[in-house]
C-alpha cells in the first residue's frame, strides 16, 4: 500500500472516532448555519483539525484544501494537494440519521492519485490508489455489472438550496425515475459514490457538489471499473460540481437522459 493511503486511513480513522463519540451525545451538538440550509457543527471542526494533524505530521509540504478551513494556509498550486471534506452528510449527522462518512482525496497535479472514504456508523473503510483498484475493508471492488436502466438502483442528491437549477433538476428527475428500477437520495455524497463502487447502487448524479464531495469517491469509481464525468460526459467534475458515474453502460445511459435537459446555466 502507498504510504500516503496509509496517513490519509489513520486520519479518517482518527476523524472517525471524533464523530462516533460525538454521535452518543447529538443533543448536546452546537450547530451553525454557513447558509441557507449549509450546517457546520463543531464535530465537523474537530474531525477536520485531526486529520489536518496527522497528514501535515506525515507530509508538511503537501497543500491541503478541506470544507471548513479553505486551503488552511497552504499553497494552492503544490503539486500535492490533500482534498479533505471531514465528515460528509453532516444534516444526516446533525438528525442522527446514520448515513455519513470522511473523505479524504490525495491529487497530484490535479489527478487523483490516492481515495479514503470511511463510514463510522459501519466501520466501512473504502480506499483507492490510481492504478491499483479499489477496496472495501480490505477487498476488491467492482461496480455493478447491471447494464439495463430498468434494472437499475440510482442515487442522487436534492438541491436543498440556491434553487437556480431545481427545474432542471426535477425535469432530469422525472424522466429518470420512470426510465429506472428506483432512485435513492441517502445524503452523504462522497458515501454515495463509495456505494457506487461497490455495486450497491448501479448509478449516481447530483449537480453543484464541492471538490471534497467527489475527490475520493471519483477515483474509487474510476478503480473499479466505473466512469464519472460531468454532465456533458467529461472530465470537468471536480470544477463544475455535476457529477454522473456508474458503470460504462449505465453511465451513457444516464448522460442520454440528462442531456436534453442541460441548460445555457447547466452546461456541464
Ligand atoms: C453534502 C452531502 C449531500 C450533498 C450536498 C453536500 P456536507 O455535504 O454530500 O449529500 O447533497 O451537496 O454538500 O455539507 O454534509 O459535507
Ligand atoms: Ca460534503
Ligand atoms: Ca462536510
Amino acid at each position: 500500500m502507498h504510504p500516503t493511503l496509509n496517513i490519509a486511513i489513520k486520519a479518517a480513522r482518527r476523524a472517525g472516532q471524533i464523530i462516533n463519540r460525538a454521535s452518543l451525545d447529538i443533543d448536546k451538538l452546537k450547530v451553525s448555519v454557513k447558509q441557507q440550509s449549509d450546517f457546520v457543527t463543531e464535530v465537523d471542526r474537530a474531525a477536520e483539525t485531526a486529520i489536518i494533524e496527522v497528514l501535515r505530521e506525515a507530509y508538511p509540504n503537501y497543500g491541503i484544501l478541506a470544507e471548513e478551513s479553505g486551503l488552511a494556509g497552504t499553497p494552492a498550486d503544490s503539486e500535492f494537494q490533500w482534498i479533505i471534506d471531514p465528515l460528509d452528510g453532516t444534516t444526516n449527522f446533525i438528525h442522527g440519521l446514520p448515513q455519513y462518512a470522511i473523505s479524504i482525496g490525495l491529487a497530484k497535479n490535479g489527478v487523483m492519485t490516492q481515495g479514503v472514504v470511511y463510514d463510522p456508523n459501519r466501520n466501512e473503510l473504502f480506499t483507492a490508489s490510481k492504478g491499483g483498484g479499489a477496496f472495501l475493508n480490505e477487498k476488491r471492488i467492482r461496480v455493478a455489472s447491471r447494464t439495463r436502466l430498468d434494472e437499475a438502483l440510482i442515487g442522487t442528491g436534492f438541491p436543498y438550496r440556491g434553487f437556480e437549477h431545481v427545474d432542471a433538476y426535477l425535469a432530469i428527475f422525472k424522466d429518470m425515475a420512470q426510465k429506472t428500477a428506483g432512485m435513492r437520495r441517502p445524503g452523504a455524497a462522497a458515501l454515495d459514490l463509495a456505494w457506487v463502487a461497490c455495486g450497491r447502487m448501479d448509478g449516481f448524479w447530483e449537480l453543484g457538489l464541492s471538490p471534497w464531495d467527489i475527490a475520493a469517491g471519483s477515483l474509487l469509481i474510476t478503480e473499479s471499473g466505473g466512469i464519472v464525468g460531468d454532465f456533458a460526459g467529461e472530465s470537468d467534475y471536480m470544477k463544475t460540481g455535476n457529477v454522473v458515474g456508474g458503470n460504462p453502460k449505465i453511465f451513457s445511459q444516464l448522460l442520454q437522459i440528462i442531456a436534453p435537459h442541460r441548460t445555457a446555466t447547466l452546461q456541464a
